[in-house]
């Protein structure tokens, strides 16, 4: 029988029905995020509220639902959404980015001709990547080095934080973030919203990628590998298959720089820690 709340138009599930251990092992399975027992609540209250928007009353019917065909591809890329954390800004961890910067400075005085190229890893809605293109086409205007080239590829699992990575829409409040230096690359759509220019816009590609399917990503070989704010979501083990996946995905003397609190120690064959500071960062010998 369907409960109303006393909103009355809002049916309530019964949520002595509601399956901790099914969802989120399904969550654990498909993209390897742990939701301990203590965060049930936080699960179940998300789950209800994308029920709620699709009219949804009990969670058996909407576990049918997210389990069956395209359809159910579809809600779970919906659901996903809501359970998981975006949050972002433009140019975080500063150290990391002077870690990048850097290393371009050091392709730019030595080699006349290069691409360059820099894998965002978990890119949520898009600061990341075009903070790293900012930075990297105005080093490169700097020098004058028409011949070398930067290409930016930024992946995340939810679509829908790609897509607003991709329309690139950003507000007064975001934009406030990044360095006056770096702020000629924004437009002003209104008062309110910025864009940013096709010129760096040009240089970031968007793609769907779940990390726990790293086996299956093409291999693309890269000299930076920044992921950033995503590892803390998975258990120690899973940490390390990602971190030994994204490793194969470096050309030799690549770095893959990671946030300093993501992971604790880590040490992997051919891998040497560079020292550079308030960085974690590993060089692909
Ligand atoms: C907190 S944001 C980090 C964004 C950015 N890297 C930063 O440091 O600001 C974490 C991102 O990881 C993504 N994510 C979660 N699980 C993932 C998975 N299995 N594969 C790829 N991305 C994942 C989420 O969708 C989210 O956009």
């Amino acid at each position: 029988m369907k409960n109303y709340s006393n909103e009355g138009l809002i049916f309530l599930p019964d949520f002595k029905l509601f399956d901790y251990e099914e969802w989120s092992q399904l969550l654990e399975k498909r993209v390897g995020i742990t939701i301990p027992k203590e965060r049930e609540l936080f699960l179940q209250t998300k789950i209800w509220s994308r029920m709620r928007e699709l009219g949804i009353s009990s969670f058996s019917e909407y576990w049918q639902m997210v389990k069956n065909g395209i359809t159910g591809n579809l809600e779970w890329s919906e659901l996903l959404d809501r359970l998981t954390v975006h949050e972002t800004s433009f140019f975080r961890h500063g150290p990391s980015f002077k870690l990048v910067e850097n290393d371009f400075n050091n392709i730019l005085e030595n080699k006349a001709k290069f691409h360059y190229k820099v894998w965002s890893v978990s890119c949520s809605t898009g600061e990341e990547p075009y903070s790293l293109a900012m930075m990297l086409h105005q080093l490169k205007i700097k020098a004058e080095k028409n011949n070398v080239y930067y290409g930016i590829t930024a992946t995340d699992v939810s679509k829908p934080a790609l897509m607003q990575a991709e329309n690139c829409f950003y507000s007064k409040e975001k934009v406030k973030e990044i360095d006056l230096n770096y702020r000629k690359y924004l437009t002003s759509v209104n008062s309110n919203i910025f864009t940013i220019d096709e010129t760096i816009k040009d240089r970031v590609a968007f793609g769907v990628f779940n990390l726990l399917k790293i086996e299956k990503m093409p291999t693309i070989k890269f000299d930076i590998i920044f992921c950033h704010n995503v590892l803390i979501y998975f258990s120690k083990g899973k940490k390390i298959k990602i971190l030994e996946g994204l490793k194969r995905f470096l050309k030799k003397g690549g770095l893959l720089v990671l946030n300093p609190t993501d992971i604790g120690s880590w040490k992997s064959q051919g891998m040497t820690r560079i020292t550079y500071k308030r960085t974690l960062a590993y060089k692909l010998d």
